[in-house]
């Protein structure tokens, strides 16, 4: 069985890759190293460094994938807020392309990575899939158009598809840089010796789920899981300052974290259900987020041996 992983060079496409390699697969990855990195791919896959705007006739023909997992996007909200034609272009029109490639080339099922910022403010908690669609974000907004444009190919052309909404993820290979690498920015700044800078009062809530955990997710989704749109969470919530007590715990010190003023427009609580997930996916979060931490902790702490 052939899978094609698009964004494979990522965080969680590269995870996604390594468990499909374990679970023997054959893996082929799509990614236009934007943000991913080509040392995240293992030497034994083919790369096509493409955009999932191009052409994708080429690839198609030449590895005639059994199953696309789609997780190359623009994955920044304020990135989003300022440039909301790119991340259309990125996350709309590239499916939508993508879609048509594997409705050309008789893709078996469409694995699509969205986000748990289709929700928008919750109305209640946990949200469960049933939840109302009110995006916050022109991210929020583009993936649940994805979603619209999978479910409506699957009407139109039969493609089978499981689209999974992801709540805050967390792990190995994340990049500080971005924004939903909270947990990635409070390790290498707390490593270094830095204070940590919290919004508000860190009372705030989020579901962390643990990149391991959602690669099997997306796994799963290759054999179960179809015409589902599902949850995947660790489906507890921590507090911001709970995280940090749990990540300087793991990492042996302490330091006071500095306090700045909330940022307008933040939730306040964040928290998925994964019940639909565990029944259709027989799948459930297997790792503690002490566990999750820890696993982190340490390839941070290896990274920063190398780069020093
Ligand atoms: N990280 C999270 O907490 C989180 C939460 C919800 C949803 N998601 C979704 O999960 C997916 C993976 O996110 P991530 O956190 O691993 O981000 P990432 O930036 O690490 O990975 C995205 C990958 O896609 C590639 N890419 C981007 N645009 C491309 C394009 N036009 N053509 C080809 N390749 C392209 C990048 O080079 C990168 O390797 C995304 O779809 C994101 O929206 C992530």
């Amino acid at each position: 069985m052939k899978v094609l992983v698009t964004g494979g060079a990522g965080f969680i496409g590269s995870h996604i890759v390594d468990e499909l390699l374990l679970q023997n697969f054959d893996v082929v990855v799509l990614d236009n190293l934007s943000t991913g990195s080509k040392e995240n791919i293992p030497d034994r896959v083919t790369h096509y460094n493409m955009d999932i705007k191009d052409h994708l006739d080429l690839v198609f023909a030449q590895e005639r994938p059994d199953i696309v997992i789609h997780q190359a996007a623009q994955v920044s909200v304020s990135f989003s807020m300022e440039y909301p034609g790119f991340d259309a272009e990125e996350n709309i029109i590239g499916t939508v392309n993508l879609l048509e490639a594997c409705v050309k080339y008789g893709v078996k099922k469409f694995v699509f990575a969205s986000s748990a910022a289709v929700y928008g403010a919750p109305e209640y908690l946990p949200i469960g899939e049933e939840h109302s669609i009110h995006p916050l974000s022109y991210y929020g907004l583009s993936k649940s158009h994805a979603e619209h444009y999978i479910q409506m190919f699957s009407n139109t052309f039969g493609l089978n598809y499981t689209i999974l909404r992801y709540s805050n993820v967390y792990g190995m290979r994340q990049n500080t840089k971005g924004e939903a690498g909270v947990v990635a920015l409070f390790i290498d700044r707390a490593l270094r010796g830095e204070a940590l800078s919290v919004f508000g009062d860190g009372r705030q809530t989020r579901d962390f789920v643990f990149v391991k955990d959602v690669a099997k997710a997306n796994v799963a989704a290759c054999h179960d899981g179809d015409r589902k749109t599902l949850n995947i969470s660790q489906g507890s919530k921590t507090s911001i300052v709970e995280l940090i007590e749990e990540l300087y715990l793991n990492i042996g010190e302490s330091m006071m974290p500095s306090f700045q003023d909330e940022r307008p427009g933040d939730i306040r609580h964040s928290l998925l259900s994964n019940r639909e997930a565990e029944q259709c996916l027989h799948w459930n979060p297997s790792y503690t987020l002490s566990e999750g931490l820890q696993l982190t902790i340490d390839y941070c702490r290896s990274r920063q041996v190398q780069t020093y």
